[in-house]
């Protein structure tokens, strides 16, 4: 099966816990009652690899997960996804697998998570003939793969000698450093997927316009996702905004990583950056219309027939 793999994403996996309708400033010492609680599959990585799976191409994902009920029903999601899990590691009993707790407030929300088993995962479990059977490597949640970083730039810059494409998206740095193993893997990627609010902190800068002028000789194809303002996409010297749709969202949790799993989609298929930054747009917000970042695209009819009412580039 892996002879045959489109992307493999090495990444970290937890289930999502999401309570809804919660005031931003909550009292210690009450009990505090939620309106709403969803429990989805969540983690950047998991919910690009689904998303991506769905999307018709053929996914390798690489994590570890503990021995516990949370492990098995995340595993399970990917499977039912049509993710290629094989080399993925369960740990003992003495590992949890990861969870995140989420109280979106309005556009805004918290995440408190708990790393679990993926945080000790090195570069020594990884099979580099595995990796390198794919045709596309991509990193999710950088920085919470701390035990991979000695590793990284060497296995990365090992794959793009064999042929490989990569693409990053970092997420939120927690320790708002934005260096290190970062600076080291720029030169060896082709795409970068942050945040608007990523792309300023990783280069320090106060517009967005600056932080890609900043950037932009450094990785060749570039996509901001901005929220309910779409994208804006810099590829060499190339700068556009790709419009967003407008949809009613439940939640916009998973929303960047559905983006990306639209986008690579479309860039897998030799679309132009227009196309790509379009059809992210779409998976973008068709994420919103469930809970979390994958509840949408679990429902296969409904997917089809977005894809096809927005004429997202890429077959499914
Ligand atoms: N309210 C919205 N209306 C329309 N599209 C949206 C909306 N919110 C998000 N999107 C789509 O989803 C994409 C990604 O959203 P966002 O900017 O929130 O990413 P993110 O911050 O990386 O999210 P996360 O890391 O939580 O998945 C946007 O670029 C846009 O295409
Ligand atoms: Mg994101």
């Amino acid at each position: 099966m892996a002879d045959f793999l489109d992307v493999i994403i090495v990444g970290e996996v937890n289930l999502d816990l999401i309570l809804y309708g919660l005031e931003e400033s909550i009292p210690l010492d009450r009990e505090i009652l939620a309106t709403g609680f969803e429990m989805t599959l969540g983690s950047s990585s998991a919910i690009l690899a689904h998303n991506l799976a769905v999307l018709g191409r053929r996914v390798g994902f690489v994590t570890r997960y503990g021995s516990d009920a949370m492990g098995q029903i995340a595993m399970e999601r990917l499977t039912e996804g049509g993710v290629e899990t094989s080399r993925s590691i369960k740990c003992g009993e003495s590992a949890k697998t990861g969870v995140s707790i989420l109280l979106p407030h309005g556009s805004s929300r918290r995440i408190l998570t708990y790393p679990g088993a993926m945080f000790a995962m090195t570069v020594e479990d990884l099979d580099l003939e595995y990796l390198a059977s794919a045709r596309h490597f991509h990193l999710s949640s950088l920085f919470l793969l701390r035990g991979l970083h000695a590793g990284l730039p060497a296995l990365v810059r090992e794959l793009k000698r064999r042929g490989l494409t990569v693409s990053l998206d970092t997420n939120d740095d927690p320790d708002n450093r934005w260096n290190g193993v970062l600076r080291e893997l720029l030169p060896f990627v082709d795409i970068l997927l942050p945040n608007e609010n990523e792309i300023l902190a990783m280069t320090s800068s106060g517009t967005l316009e600056q932080a890609l002028d900043r950037l932009s000789g450094q990785v060749p194809l570039i996509a901001v996702k901005c929220g309910r303002r779409g994208a804006v996409v810099q590829q060499g010297r190339h700068r556009f905004v790709a419009q967003p749709l407008a949809v009613n969202p439940v939640d916009t949790i998973g929303a960047g990583d559905s983006f990306n799993a639209g986008f690579l989609t479309a860039w897998l298929a030799g679309a132009a950056a227009e196309s790509c930054a379009r059809a992210g747009n779409i998976t973008g917000a068709f994420s919103t219309l469930k809970p979390g970042g994958t509840e949408a695209f679990r429902d296969r009819a409904a997917v089809t027939a977005f894809l096809r009412t927005h004429r997202f580039h890429g077959s499914v």
